[in-house]
């Protein structure tokens, strides 16, 4: 007996508030160089609409090895939980590096071939968006206009060097992705 995984594709409309609770809590952010895949931790992002098409707007610190993978290969897929949340596996997305580990063979992740972009999808987060980088923009310190929150200091101490997980040194660059496609991966037991 193995495990056969199938894409089935889904309207993304069905599942907005889903994506937004589940984002809050963390999904992932898969990329690729064309030769290996990476993901990270993510829960800042943006589901919505400019110049008439769907984007999923992910923000992304620059000292991210994601980061790298994203600027070379400007394509992402979005993994979301359906059903239990596997803690573990977003726990370890977020405080590990693609610099340093190869997280989706650490994990013992199954990922699988995308209809519309050149990333894959992960079994384990079946709720797959595919998304086509169509803008990119860095956050500036000059372009804050927060006077209540503090954003700049909290957000931004530099007191954490890039090189580590948890980095706070760095701003985020916001890769606007074209929504492409949704599907759901399903486990088939064969
Ligand atoms: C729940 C959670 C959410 C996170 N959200 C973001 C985010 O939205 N943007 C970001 O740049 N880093 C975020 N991080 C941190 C990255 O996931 C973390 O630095 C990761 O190690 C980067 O992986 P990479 O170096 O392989 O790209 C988050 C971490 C966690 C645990």
């Amino acid at each position: 007996m193995g495990n056969k995984f199938l894409t089935k594709a889904a309207n993304i409309a069905d599942y907005h508030a889903h994506i937004l609770k589940e984002l809050h809590k963390g999904v992932a952010l898969t990329t690729s160089d064309g030769i290996r895949t990476n993901s990270m931790a993510i829960s800042w992002g943006m589901l919505g609409i400019e110049w008439n098409r769907p984007v999923f707007v992910a923000f992304v610190r620059t000292g991210r090895f994601t980061h790298e993978f994203l600027t070379n290969n400007p394509q992402f897929t979005v993994n979301i939980p359906v059903g239990e949340r596997p803690e573990n596996i977003i726990s370890y997305l977020g405080t590990h590096s693609g610099h340093t580990d190869d997280k989706i063979s650490s994990l013992g992740l199954h990922t699988i071939a995308s209809p519309s972009v050149n990333v894959c999808g992960i079994a384990e987060l079946p709720l797959t968006i595919e998304c086509k980088v169509i803008y990119r923009q860095l956050q500036e310190p000059k372009s804050f206009t927060d006077t209540e929150h503090n954003i700049i200091n909290t957000m931004y101490p530099k007191d954490i060097d890039s090189s580590f997980c948890g980095s706070n040194r760095d701003f985020h660059t916001a890769f606007y992705g074209e929504i492409v496609g949704t599907y759901l991966i399903e486990n088939q037991i064969v």
